[in-house]
């Protein structure tokens, strides 16, 4: 049993192995929040909150004589709006009589075993049969209105899942203006913020900044959920570190327009709210209607690691599904910065010969193999194969691929069209675009309406059309533009603002239908690199494109920032061309290699201009990849350098779940002259220490804990002429 209610006290705790969730139904009926932390049994919380009167802070009707009662004061599961509690909302409607104020009673409860997807969202599921449900309704009578907030107990995991359903129980519709997955008060402390902001071709960057008194909001308005904030933060104590302190993960399952919200308030309390962005969003609830928000998942530990292997263990159990879910991805070759839009069949066959010659498995041609797409300015929205390109067809190419032994796999930008499509010609109204303004562009495309039922059954039937007409095993599914101009033609004008939001439902119901109609196919999302990293996204494809910068060095901290949410095989990583194409520096093969294989390894560059010693190098690369590819998918991952160290050096490990192999990687960014030699502290289990030879060394059982790196093993790391003089310390 993991929901337990204490019904003389009113009071609900959700235990998992290592802590306690706690909210209790105060005398007025307010759903007050008592506790979020390490295990602490199931004492009443309710005396970390003194109440007294605090000037100013407004008091319910009811509690009129009792100055000491006010919710601006009381830490709560759904607060109310607009009634006297003023730190920022979870929710905001228009009633029918134009008011905008909700204040929301306790009503009644349910538990159950198990738990119940969410309708038309992505939820985690319940792995090991072991999840449990409360469902607790809180309703607004003059409103009309009920909550029906859920937690779904996931314990041996650690994780609690939060979301929430709007019940509209009046007779005329009323107007959503804010539907937060979640608001959690935490009792005032030394919390920091820490979040992972960022810009295309620089996602994740950690930022840990102290709170101050007022608002932090971290949000994404464009209609994709993560270049610049990812939706996941981490609330914690000032003095946490990696191995201790108090730390709570919040991460969102969504990938269109979210925001967090982080107040600290007059009373140093601390409320985060995170949810669909209220930023052009109104919802239209009719009479009996309801409405779902995303699903939030929240973990506590004591320490960042331990918070990092809570979500990693949990992404991996219950929220990656299908084939490869548990399965080694093969190692790809993809021709996108190799020839970019030039492609001929004759350059794509000799670089997968190549690379089937080094032992890579898959193949992937990227941008630029259908009609009028000699560059990203037309193309978008018919994918018909361009015979002047591949004259043998689609067909005739992946035959070949084949015939070398090799999985073909294919690009695709579905959701987005070029003008001068025949699509959009047919279709003038799929795309998303203000009536009688000429719509923003960028990267010359618009973006197709998800929120219509036949955009959709377009999207559907072009896709399963083109994987039961090939042999398919891959799709790389991108999204290159942020979204503007949000206006759907199939929509009246009082339900504009439900576009962006149908948007994603469309989505999620199209990537549903797709990967349960084609599990064996491995879908990798993408949008820009890393633009749509969240988990929602990965409730259907298993792993993401990280970032469309393949600098390895650079590719150090986006992969660093990702790491404190989400797991390695989640993480889309390649091997490119030196110099590097996004940022001009030089780096060795190998360094470029140990940091691919931090996530799902990949080439993305033209082999056949290799000289045979590089070739040899590659070939040795995919060898070890596959040898390590068990520990870096299933293994327990250690950041072993922290921001200070990464500036100098970046350092990780991933120790096997018997404590018997470890794989520590090492790469020197910023080599020292005459400077010490790096030290390094293998983490995890004593047993599985890695040794001194070989990248991977099985329980070298050694009695050392500090491995230090010399000068001398810096042997591959410079080159003349390198602009930089970064490289691997392989010991
Ligand atoms: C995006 C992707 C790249 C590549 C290009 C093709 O930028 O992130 O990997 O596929 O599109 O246009």
């Amino acid at each position: 049993m993991s929901v337990h209610y204490h019904e003389s006290e009113g009071l609900f705790v959700l235990e998992t192995a290592r802590t306690v969730y706690q909210m209790k139904v105060d005398g007025a009926g307010v759903l007050r929040h008592l506790y979020y932390g390490m295990a602490c049994g199931h004492e009443d919380m309710s005396y970390l909150y003194r109440s007294y009167d605090r000037g100013f802070s407004g008091n319910p009707y009811a509690q009129r004589d009792d100055r000491a009662y006010s919710l601006d004061t009381l830490p709560q599961e759904f607060p109310s709006c607009g009634v006297g509690d003023y730190r920022v909302s979870g929710f905001r409607a228009v009633l029918p009589d134009g008011s905008r104020c909700a204040d929301f009673r306790y009503q009644t409860h349910a538990i159950f075993s198990g738990r119940k997807p969410l309708r038309g969202l992505p939820s985690a599921y319940d792995s090991d049969g072991e999840a449990e449900t409360l469902v607790i309704t809180l309703t607004d009578a003059c409103a009309r209105l009920a909550v029906r907030l859920t937690y779904v107990v996931f314990a041996s995991a650690d994780v609690i899942a939060r979301s929430v359903e709007i019940v509209n129980n009046g007779a005329q519709p009323v107007t959503l203006e804010k539907a937060s997955s979640a608001v959690l008060d935490l009792p005032p402390g030394d919390w920091e913020l820490l979040h992972f902001h960022g810009r295309h071709c620089m996602e994740r960057q950690p930022e840990r900044v102290p709170l101050f008194h007022g608002t932090l909001s971290l949000s994404s308005t464009r209609g994709m959920s993560s270049h610049q904030h990812n939706p996941f933060v981490i609330l914690c104590d000032r003095c946490a570190c990696e191995e201790s302190g108090d730390c709570c993960g919040i991460m969102l399952l969504y990938s269109g327009n979210h925001k967090t919200e982080v107040e600290r308030d007059q009373f140093d309390s601390v409320r985060v709210v995170t949810g669909i962005h209220d930023e052009g969003f109104a919802w239209q609830l009719g009479a009996g209607e309801s409405f779902q928000t995303p699903e939030v998942i929240l973990s506590f530990a004591d320490g960042l690691t331990a918070l990092s292997h809570r979500f990693h263990d949990f992404i991996r159990r219950s929220i990656l599904r299908g084939a490869y879910q548990n399965r080694r991805r093969p190692v790809l070759i993809n021709n996108w910065e190799a020839t970019y839009f030039d492609i001929t069949e004759e350059k794509v066959l000799a670089i997968a010969a190549k690379a089937r010659s080094l032992g890579i498995e898959l193949f992937v041609l990227d941008d630029g193999w259908f009609q009028n797409r000699s560059d990203d300015n037309a193309g978008l929205g018919d994918w018909e194969v361009d015979r002047k390109k591949l004259p043998h067809g689609l067909d005739g190419l992946i035959a070949q691929i084949n015939g070398m032994g090799m999985q073909f796999g294919l690009w695709l930008e579905p959701e987005m069209v070029s003008e001068g499509s025949a699509l959009l010609s047919a279709h003038p109204d799929w795309a998303l675009r203000c009536p009688g303004r000429a719509p923003s562009m960028s990267r010359c495309q618009l973006v197709l309406d998800l929120s219509r039922a036949e955009v959709q059954e377009y999207l559907y039937d072009k896709i399963a059309g083109l994987i039961t007409n090939y042999p398919i095993s891959y799709i790389k599914w991108d999204f290159n533009r942020s979204v503007s101009d949000v206006y759907s033609h199939a929509l009246p004008r009082e339900r504009q603002g439900e576009v962006m939001h149908r948007y994603y439902l469309g989505l999620y119901r199209l990537m549903e239908r797709l990967t349960a109609r084609f599990p064996q196919v491995l879908f990798e999302g993408c949008a820009g690199g890393g633009g749509r990293f969240d988990a929602g996204m990965l409730c259907y494809f298993p792993q993401i494109w990280c970032s469309d910068n393949t600098d390895p060095v650079a590719r150090l901290m986006i992969q660093y920032g990702t790491s404190f949410g989400y797991p390695s095989c989640t993480v889309g990583a390649h091997v490119s061309a030196s110099p590097n194409h996004q940022t001009g520096r030089h780096t060795p093969q190998a360094t470029r290699g140990v940091v691919a294989m931090a996530g799902v390894p990949g080439y993305e560059l033209d082999l056949t201009r290799l000289t045979e010693a590089e070739c040899r190098e590659i070939a040795e690369q995919v060898r070890r990849c596959r040898e390590t590819e068990a520990l870096v998918r299933e293994g327990v991952h250690y950041r072993l350098s922290g921001m200070r160290e990464m500036a100098r050096y970046a350092a990780w490990e991933y120790v096997s779940r018997d404590g018997t192999r470890a794989v520590l990687n090492l790469v020197v960014t910023d080599p020292a002259a005459n400077g010490m030699p790096v030290h390094v502290k293998p983490k995890g289990p004593r047993r599985a220490l890695p040794g001194r030879r070989g990248i991977h060394l099985h329980g070298a059982g050694a009695d050392e804990r500090r491995l230090h790196i010399r000068k001398t093993d810096r042997r591959l790391s410079v080159r003349r002429g390198d602009r930089h003089r970064g490289g691997l310390c392989a010991f």
